[in-house]
């Protein structure tokens, strides 16, 4: 028979369960991933239960619900350092790791740094691990979170990431993604980057979702001196598959995103906004469809050179995403903005087949609607 007290035990764990579960599900191209599934919720207390949650082998669902910070847990690092932006105050510093200074900025001033050591390498994030945050309790702050090496299926869902060595260019990025596969980065708060809110690097990453994020470029310190962040997103990676919807990119002003390497980028209904310099940079090997994304106050929606593809869906043309997407393609909406002018080839489009692929609504309501979902505490 059943005591009442084990009826209040279950009670109260289907409750909690209720509580953190994973909100929605994964559109486009991670569609169907599952992270830690239906692993019983585990709640770090410490930054070394984090690290050990997320870094382990066995399948998670890790419940955040205070700030682990990192700042200082692995000392400080002092070295040499140069201005290539400018010597003022609002000016980001970059470290000269592996000769960067000498390397890639000769003549640029030189100077010394003096850097919190945490930021510069995540936590390592393992296979099947969801790592869910409550409310907005959830912060990991000083260290970002690194998920490379084949590391697959793996949701991270309303957290925020902060204050990583804002002032120094490779003090370490928010999210690492290099060489994975079914990942969806979703409801999450990137703020205060020294270097990228979310990279892509240059190995295979596969099947990507990143959605309804808020990355915030206010800083004190940046690139281009002026307090928008330059560097908030680069996918560079050699087989990926990128679906970014509903993400709110803000003072920012470079970077965002840049898309290189062998990356198939569907950019839908993201909303970007007080953006200095350029939103997106189409390197070679880099091809985009973007559809349906509002821009405003965005100096340059793209960057002036566009070395791979980008359908930027003109009103003429909306058709043709059919043979790509199943569907027309929404317009974008621009207003205080530069053009967003893409490039003609549709080639590409093929390259859609068969992969899951995300809706679109129209343009004209996605300012309100991202800026009232997107981010953490949201859900
Ligand atoms: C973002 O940038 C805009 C203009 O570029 C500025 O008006 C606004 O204050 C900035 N936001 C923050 C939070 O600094």
């Amino acid at each position: 028979m059943m005591h009442t007290s084990s009826i209040f035990v279950v009670a109260a764990l289907v409750a909690h369960a209720a509580a953190v579960g994973v909100s929605g599900a994964a559109e486009g191209f991670a569609k169907g991933v599952t992270g830690g599934g239906s692993a019983t919720a585990v709640y770090p207390k410490s930054n070394a239960e984090l690290v050990s949650y997320l870094g382990d082998s066995s399948a998670r669902v890790i419940v955040l619900q205070q700030t682990f910070d990192f700042t200082g847990t692995e000392g400080t690092a002092s070295g040499s350092g140069c201005l290539p932006w400018g010597t003022g105050s609002s000016c980001q510093v970059a470290i000269n790791q592996n000769g960067w200074c000498q390397n890639y900025e000769p003549s640029a001033p030189t100077t010394t740094v003096s850097y919190d050591k945490a930021g510069v390498l995540g936590i390592t994030v393992a296979s099947k691990k969801t790592i869910i945050g409550v409310g907005t309790s959830g912060v990991i702050k000083g260290k970002g979170l690194r998920i490379v090496s084949g590391a697959s299926n793996i949701i991270i869902q309303n957290i925020q990431i902060t204050n990583i060595n804002p002032h120094y260019v490779w003090g370490g990025d928010a999210i690492t993604v290099d060489g994975a596969d079914l990942i969806w980065i979703d409801h999450v708060k990137t703020s205060q980057i020294g270097r990228q809110h979310i990279v892509l690097g240059n190995g295979a990453s596969n099947r990507v979702t990143i959605s309804n994020n808020e990355i915030d470029g206010t800083s004190t310190w940046s690139a281009t001196c002026d307090g928008h962040h330059y560097w908030a997103m680069y996918f560079t990676g050699s087989n990926d598959l990128v679906t970014l919807k509903g993400n709110y990119i803000h003072n920012t002003s470079g970077r965002s995103p840049k898309v290189a390497g062998n990356t198939l980028l569907h950019a839908v209904n993201n909303y970007f906004s007080a953006n200095s310099g350029h939103a997106f940079e189409v390197d070679a090997g880099g091809n985009i469809i973007a559809e349906g994304n509002a821009f405003n106050n965005v100096k340059a929606p793209i960057d002036t050179s566009v070395k791979g593809q980008i359908f930027t869906a003109p009103s003429s043309s909306l058709s043709a995403c059919t043979s790509a997407l199943g569907r027309a393609c929404q317009a974008n909406v621009l207003t205080s903005s530069g053009a967003f002018t893409g490039t003609s080839s549709t080639g590409f489009f093929t390259n859609f087949k068969g992969k899951n692929i995300a809706s679109a609504s129209a343009a004209s309501g996605v300012a309100a609607s991202v800026v009232k979902n997107a981010g953490v505490g949201k859900i």
